[in-house]
């Protein structure tokens, strides 16, 4: 059996980039692995350190969560900040990262660059509790979207540096996954490259029909194709990526033939995208204010979830403590 584990930051309600980067993943995972999905508040104190907020978005996400199949009875669901093992742990990797190698990630020069005023040593450092959360579990294999993978890799450096360092063979270098295929990335409607909180373009797991009709109404298009079978441009083939996601195959061959002979109607394309996206979301919109109203379910399973993961993560950390010098004298 598998290790698989998986977290989303707090920082807004989820969206359709984490719903089909890495929570469906995980979900269609759940049954035949061993699998951790947890809330990343730490992550979310490099950028939004909010107190007030803090428990709106757990509380958000944590239902969302469940809305969209996990289910707490096969799957261990908690809060980073539960889990204090993860803290030493990052603490003893973050001994063995370099400098320039933190400096050079690229979701790190991003953000500096969007904040300048707010570069602190939490943002640089994030690679290295993003290890710290994989290997306190010593996860196989981690459900998430493209912009992850270079995360990933630097797990795996810090894995195999720990275990050529301390000349052991305890961590297991995880692999980023998405079922079937390689990794993905949904792109934002606006003609951006990748849906995102922070680029403002996202479509919400818990949005009404209306707001996800407006939003896919509005997206970017040009004129049309003027030759039979010629390439997408990416703005068109941004929404051709959703229609493969959210639409069956029929639809599919129906939409890539209008496009193949130029008898493609934009409105028609998007009308059927919003359709299909309202029916993936609205079960999901209706489990999730059942789930915003029952915070004594929600506290239980964060109760119960703490307790199963911080029994795997003590058990870690011991023999992390051991490998790395702390025994009794
Ligand atoms: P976060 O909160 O930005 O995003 C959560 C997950 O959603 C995926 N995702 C996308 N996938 C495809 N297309 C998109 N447009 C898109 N937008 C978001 C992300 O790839 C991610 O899988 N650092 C992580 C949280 C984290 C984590 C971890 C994840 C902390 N520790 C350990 C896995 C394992 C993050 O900020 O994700």
């Amino acid at each position: 059996m598998k290790t698989v584990l998986s977290g989303i930051r707090p920082t807004g309600n989820l969206h359709l980039g984490n719903y089909y980067g890495a929570l469906l993943n995980f979900v269609r995972m759940q049954q035949e692995n061993k699998c951790y999905f947890f809330i990343a508040d730490w992550h979310s104190l490099t950028t939004h350190p909010d107190p007030t907020m803090i428990n709106v978005n757990v509380k958000n996400v944590i239902a969302e969560y469940l809305a969209a199949g996990i289910n707490p009875e096969v799957s261990t669901i908690y809060r980073q900040s539960d889990v204090p093992e993860v803290a030493e742990l990052y603490l003893y990797l973050n001994m063995h990262a370099r400098m320039g190698e933190l400096a050079k990630t690229a979701s790190f020069k991003d953000k500096a660059r969007k904040n300048p005023d707010n570069v602190n040593a939490g943002l640089l450092t994030y690679p290295t509790l993003m290890a710290a959360d994989i290997l306190i579990h010593n996860a196989d294999m981690v459900p998430v979207g493209e912009d992850q993978e270079q995360h990933l890799e630097m797990t795996r450096v810090f894995a195999r540096r720990f275990n050529h360092f301390y000349n052991v063979d305890y961590f297991k270098e995880p692999v980023p996954f998405n079922f079937g295929h390689k990794l993905i990335r949904i792109p934002g409607l606006d003609g951006s490259g990748k849906m995102g909180k922070s680029e403002g373009n996202c479509i919400y797991l818990g949005d009404e029909p209306k707001a996800i009709e407006k939003k896919v109404k509005r997206a970017v298009t040009d004129s049309g194709p003027t030759e039979p079978n010629s390439e997408k441009p990416e703005i068109i083939e941004n929404l051709f990526t959703f229609l493969r996601l959210v639409s069956d195959e029929e639809v599919n061959k129906h939409f890539e033939e209008a496009w193949n002979d130029c008898s493609i109607r934009y409105g028609d394309l998007k009308k059927q995208i919003a359709e299909d996206i309202i029916k993936v979301t609205t079960p999901l919109r209706e489990r999730i204010l059942d789930l915003r109203g029952d915070d004594a379910y929600l506290n239980k399973v964060l109760e119960e979830g703490a307790e199963k993961a911080r029994e795997n993560a003590a058990k870690t950390l011991k023999e992390v403590r051991e490998i790395m010098g702390f025994k009794k004298l």
